[in-house]
């Protein structure tokens, strides 16, 4: 063991207090600017702040759609909102089954319960934390209608497999690209190859409003029906004959539109700059004896939310919580565990099946099934969230920060090599 490390009183690699890694919760790590600036302008001295009349929500629904290549966006007020209203627009019965994954946000998941779904979880691949589609046939039942499709940090899930699975039991597919603004699998653009997508616009994603979500879509009957339930069936044009179903409010206001057209417009140049630093991070740290770069299907382009890399111990004489240890001391931007470090079925919500009031609705027969979330069928998800690295990843990390990282990185693992 070295004593040049930091963690045995060495000099670090990078003194973040002289110099710190960009983040995403500040301009360090964001592309704001004029642009924006002249949009929001223009919004508030034409006094229309309100999306219907408005032309920001309109243009950049129009501008993304065009961007993603489908027919239609709609705009929304956050990711969460946009599962919500991809799953509202598909018209199920209360208790039928939707898979989704046990390492995400929970706004992927909370939208199939606020519909009256039973959420069923589908364990991962440990390489790349991303539901695995022999997993997700396992928890196939005559109940189970969709599948929601998470793109997680940033890579896409190897969607021909899930294609096939989802055509072979009829299911609906709603990718959720809330981390995957730009990925491809494929050469096709998440979002492009479900039936419905979804995006976040949260202040980490790729581009930001600091909150803010889109459904995107070519099929026109479920986008029709996503854009009333989002207005609460609010007849727009038409004669008013009354409101025709349960619907929310979630429509994104003028001021949000227009930072949203901003960044949308400067979403090509943000994945440019993501893919710049992290690839060139990836080629480095695969060259260090005892670190696997993360895995990345070879028909998948990553657009880079989180990078993440894994450690192997048969070649490290350290186990990961020392590892860990080592590099943060080394001024290294990584932490293990994603979303809490826990299966996202065990948090209360689905352990006690306690969704509303003190029943099990919509768990509870005769609606759904008494569904048990058990630690044992998430082998995969318990050993991805204890040995994966992962840090935030931005448009402000530059070649020079990726060679930093690779410098930290190489000095812990000669150390414990
Ligand atoms: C995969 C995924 N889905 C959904 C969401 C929910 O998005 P929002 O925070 O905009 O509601 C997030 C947010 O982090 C996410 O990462």
């Amino acid at each position: 063991m070295s004593a040049d490390l930091a963690i045995n009183g060495g000099s670090k690699t990078r003194d973040t207090s002289k110099k710190p890694w960009p983040s995403v919760g500040d301009k360090s790590g964001r592309l704001f600017g004029q642009e924006e600036i002249d949009l929001l302008t223009e919004v508030v001295n034409s006094g229309k702040l309100f999306r219907h009349g408005g032309r920001m929500v309109d243009q950049f629904e129009k501008e993304y759609a065009e961007q993603v290549g489908l027919k239609d966006c709609l705009a929304v007020t956050s990711g969460s909102a946009a599962i919500h209203a991809a799953v509202a627009a598909l018209e199920l019965e209360p208790g039928d089954e939707i898979i989704t994954t046990t390492i995400t946000d929970i706004g992927s998941v909370m939208g199939i319960l606020q519909c009256n779904h039973i959420p069923v979880f589908a364990d991962v691949d440990r390489r790349t934390m991303i539901m695995r589609p022999d997993a997700i046939e396992a928890q196939i039942t005559d109940r189970t209608r969709a599948l929601v499709v998470v793109h997680l940090f940033g890579q896409p899930a190897p969607m021909d497999e899930i294609m096939a699975i989802a055509k072979k039991h009829n299911l609906y597919v709603i990718e959720d690209c809330a981390q995957a603004h730009g990925a491809e699998f494929g050469g096709k653009r998440v979002s492009t190859i479900g039936d419905i997508g979804c995006y976040s616009m949260q202040q980490s994603k790729q581009i930001t409003t600091g909150d803010g979500g889109m459904v995107v879509s070519d099929n026109d009957e479920l986008m029709a029906r996503a854009r009333m339930w989002h207005d609460k069936y609010y007849e727009r044009g038409g004669e008013m004959r009354g409101y025709m179903r349960l619907g929310i409010c979630y429509r994104m206001n003028e001021l949000t539109g227009a930072v949203a057209l901003a960044q949308c417009r400067k979403l090509p140049e943000i994945l440019r700059r993501r893919r710049a630093s992290a690839e060139a991070l990836y080629e480095k740290i695969a060259t260090i004896p005892g670190i696997k770069p993360p895995w990345v299907h070879p028909d998948a382009k990553h657009s880079w939310w989180i990078f993440s890399f894994q450690i192997d111990e048969d070649v490290l004489s350290c186990d990961v919580a020392t590892f860990r240890a080592a590099i943060q001391a080394e001024g290294m931007p990584f932490g293990t565990g994603y979303a809490g470090g826990i299966p996202i079925c065990m948090y209360p919500v689905f352990q006690e099946h306690q969704a509303y009031g003190t029943g099990e609705f919509p768990w509870e027969p005769p609606y759904g099934r008494m569904v048990e979330y058990r630690e044992e069928d998430y082998p995969e998800t318990y050993w991805a969230q204890a040995n994966t690295f992962i840090t935030s990843w931005n448009e402000g990390y530059t070649e020079e920060d990726a060679e930093d990282i690779y410098q930290g990185l190489k000095k812990v693992a000669e150390a414990y090599s």
